[in-house]
């Protein structure tokens, strides 16, 4: 069994975390494989198909040079079937006060995501300093988690959400923003294609924002 990782050293493994959704588990590893060769370390997928589980078990066995985190995990079963797949880290687009509770004892790092200061705050009073900020874009982007740093300077973000290549830069300039997620480095259409040359170099050009 791997080392446990604590929520900031998960998103510090790559400035952008690609966000997958996974209609058949054996494409899991093959993607994970050109990520790696790109240079990405770690990948989130997306508890948003039938596959997903056996998704992240896959590549927990067959990559496990990968650090794979579980995303859109909802409550406390989501959270105990991640963590029974292999999965390194969980996050979550919100966090209700009964899944933040419970993933305090986890035996993974679990990234709640939040859209206000009155979240954070919660967030805060349970102990967490790792959010993820999502829909980042829609919610006011770069500026909005800016104005965020001044009144919450000990919370720390994951922005997804409508991020793009271009916009990743001025998210990452920023003191309280880790890394950004983003479905643009392993779009559904070139996993479906297997395209894993185009998922490697957009991989390299995630490594190139550093
Ligand atoms: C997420 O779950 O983080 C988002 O769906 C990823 O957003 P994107 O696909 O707009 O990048």
């Amino acid at each position: 069994m791997s080392k446990p990782l604590d929520a900031e050293h998960a998103l510090t493994l790559s400035p952008a975390i690609p966000v997958v959704t996974i209609e058949r588990a054996s494409q899991a590893p093959p993607l994970a494989r050109a990520l790696l060769a790109g240079g990405v370390r770690t990948m989130e997928i997306t508890l948003r198909t039938p596959a997903a589980l056996d998704a992240i078990r896959a590549v927990a066995q067959e990559a496990p040079d990968m650090v794979v985190g579980a995303g859109t995990v909802l409550n406390r079963r989501d959270l105990d079937a991640v963590v029974e797949a292999g999965a390194r880290y969980a996050l979550s687009p919100g966090g209700t006060p009964k899944l933040m509770k419970a993933a305090r004892e986890a035996p993974i790092p679990f990234v709640p995501g939040v859209a206000t200061a009155s979240e954070i705050m919660r967030g805060l009073d349970l102990g967490y300093t790792c959010f993820k900020f999502f829909p980042a874009e829609p919610l006011g982007g770069a500026a909005a988690l800016k104005a965020l740093a001044g009144p919450l300077p000990v919370a720390r973000f994951c922005p997804t959400g409508a991020i793009t290549l271009e916009k990743a830069p001025s998210y990452l300039a920023l003191s309280n923003v880790l890394c950004v997620g983003g479905g643009w480095i392993a779009p559904a259409d070139r996993i479906e294609a297997s395209d894993w040359p185009a998922i490697e170099a957009a991989a390299r050009a995630v490594i190139a924002l550093r």
